[in-house]
């Protein structure tokens, strides 16, 4: 059980200054993907990352980028974020009034395709376009920053999602994004999320980011 369980540490907690050797500390440490977190100031109040930073990244690294669209008519620049070098592109349904033509270009350009849900927006939403999609993203804070807490509500919500995905896509990775470390993992992983992105809880000042990613693993390795 505990090597399906994939680690996507988000880079909007590392330190800007160094983002490569930051990026490169989670990778030798075993990140499964590496979680870039996209905000424009519109959809959501921060600005972070455009595929310049992304594709300067792509030089230091192989993993893949886990990249989440926080921006409006994200349509716009999915193939920018691809040819930089994102892995998988993550759109969120609220920006996205035709999904099904958002997920179609995001799979023409040869990426994965994920879509996202804020903490308030229903599952069911997604019902019809899972046949379509690699991946689900469920956000456990209101997008828009690191190091919030993580909503309770949302343990419930992977439940009846992970049921969804086993019923209509049983090949979709269910992930969770947003107050996640390691003292509510299990919590998460038990409820049946497959990705998990941890931001504060990998990049801080407290230990390493080899040994944050190590206790992460550990606490998942007591519920698998
Ligand atoms: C929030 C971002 C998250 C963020 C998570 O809008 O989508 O990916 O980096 O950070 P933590 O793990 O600190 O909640
Ligand atoms: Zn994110």
């Amino acid at each position: 059980m505990t090597n399906k369980i994939k680690l996507s540490p988000s880079i909007l907690s590392a330190d800007f200054a160094r983002l490569g050797e930051h990026a490169t500390e989670a990778v030798k440490a075993g990140a499964d993907y590496l979680h870039v977190d996209v905000m424009d100031g519109h959809f959501v109040p921060n600005i972070t990352i455009g595929p310049i930073i992304l594709e300067k990244l792509r030089t230091v690294t192989d993993i893949p980028f886990d990249t989440h669209l926080m921006i409006e008519k994200p349509e716009r620049y999915i193939e920018d974020f691809v040819k930089a070098g994102a892995s998988i592109v993550t759109v969120h349904y609220e920006t996205c009034p035709h999904i099904h033509r958002t997920v179609q270009q995001i799979k023409n350009t040869g990426a994965k395709a994920g879509v996202v849900i804020n903490p308030a927006t229903p599952i069911n939403v997604l019902e019809e376009i899972l046949p379509y999609v690699d991946l689900v993203l469920l956000m456990s804070v209101n997008p828009g920053f690191g190091g919030q807490s993580y909503i309770e509500t949302t343990t419930d919500k992977i439940r009846r999602m992970r049921d969804m995905i086993e019923r209509v896509n049983p090949a979709i990775e269910l992930e969770i994004d947003g107050g996640v470390g390691a003292q509510n993992v299990g919590t998460v992983v038990q409820a049946g999320a497959n990705v998990i992105v941890a931001g504060s809880a990998v990049f801080n000042k407290r230990q390493s980011v080899a040994q944050n990613i190590a206790d992460i693993r550990a606490a998942i390795r007591q519920v698998s």
